[in-house]
């Protein structure tokens, strides 16, 4: 490349930058800044073509299209690129004692029903009944009553209820932990499944050679006064696809035993005629700082 032809495409980016000069806001000043100098490093790396561009143009377009108040494609799309993981590791610094972080993933619903302690959120959602049950504690050990917990998992086919056609509400809900920060729920063991593959980020992860999988697992959100709200899951320890997550989202910590049994008495004393399957799993809040 000619000095001429890389002063010129440097004159573009410069004047670029300098038009977010009055941005009354700093951080969206630095923000901004930051992404039109990476963005245009990026197209000047590759030497982006006008074809690419469309190309790109037109997937974005694909992701908007597909998105609605039950698809979130551009989760999905951030998840797959890694991005999600990487803003909740940099959001979520591994305090000490506190559950680590994972995605919050394209499947939460706002309006989840309230379950009592010791409820049901399957719902009708197939599967293994599953008793989940622990404690929610701040680092210090101290329990957090009334904290806040949403769960929400996939079926044993794989699929989450929204993903279902009609207004289907299954396998997730909401409880508050009791009076010594105890938490306990039926559900279903959650099982592996693909991301949705039939819209723009399918096309992308095909074109990648790049698997669909995610290990099964459970999703929590909770929320206590004082602390920082946890976004998490609980994976399948066994699961044959741990090691290779298309969103990138295990941690070791987050993978725990969910024991199978056949029969016999659960712990909340309810004779189980089948199999049922047992996760315990403690939850820990860090502290607002
Ligand atoms: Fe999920």
């Amino acid at each position: 490349m000619t000095d001429d032809q890389a002063a010129r495409e440097q004159a573009v980016t410069d004047r670029v930058l300098a038009s977010f000069d009055n941005a009354p806001s700093e951080r969206y000043r630095e923000v901004m800044r930051s992404l039109i100098s990476h963005l245009h490093g990026f197209a000047r790396e590759v030497r982006l073509t006008q074809e690419e561009w469309d190309a790109a143009i037109a997937f974005l377009t694909r992701v908007g299209h597909i998105t609605d108040d039950r698809r979130q494609e551009f989760i999905l799309l951030s998840d797959v690129l890694g991005l999600s993981m990487l803003t909740v590791g940099i959001n979520a610094p591994a305090s000490a004692g506190a559950t680590e972080s994972t995605v919050f993933g394209p499947f939460f619903v706002e309006d989840a029903p309230e379950i009592p302690l010791g409820g049901d959120i399957a719902q009708g959602a197939k599967g293994v009944p599953c008793y989940v049950e622990g404690t929610v504690r701040s680092t210090d050990g101290s329990p957090l009553p009334g904290a806040r917990i949403d769960a929400w998992e996939s079926d044993e086919d794989g699929f989450y209820d929204v993903q279902y056609e009609g207004e289907v509400t299954a396998g997730r809900g909401w409880l508050r932990a009791g009076e010594n920060g105890e938490y306990r729920f039926w559900s279903v063991k959650p099982s592996a499944y693909g991301i949705p593959d039939d819209g723009p980020v399918g096309e992308l992860l095909a074109a990648g050679g790049r698997g669909t999988m995610r290990p099964a697992h459970l999703h929590f959100k909770v929320t206590a006064p004082g602390h920082r709200t946890l976004i998490t899951h609980v994976f399948v320890a066994g699961d044959k696809y741990l090691a290779e997550d298309v969103v990138f989202g295990v941690k070791d910590s987050l993978v725990a035993e969910f024991a199978e049994h056949d029969g016999g008495t659960a712990p909340d004393g309810s004779p189980r005629d089948g199999r049922w399957a047992h996760l315990r799993f403690d939850l820990t809040l860090a502290p607002m700082s």
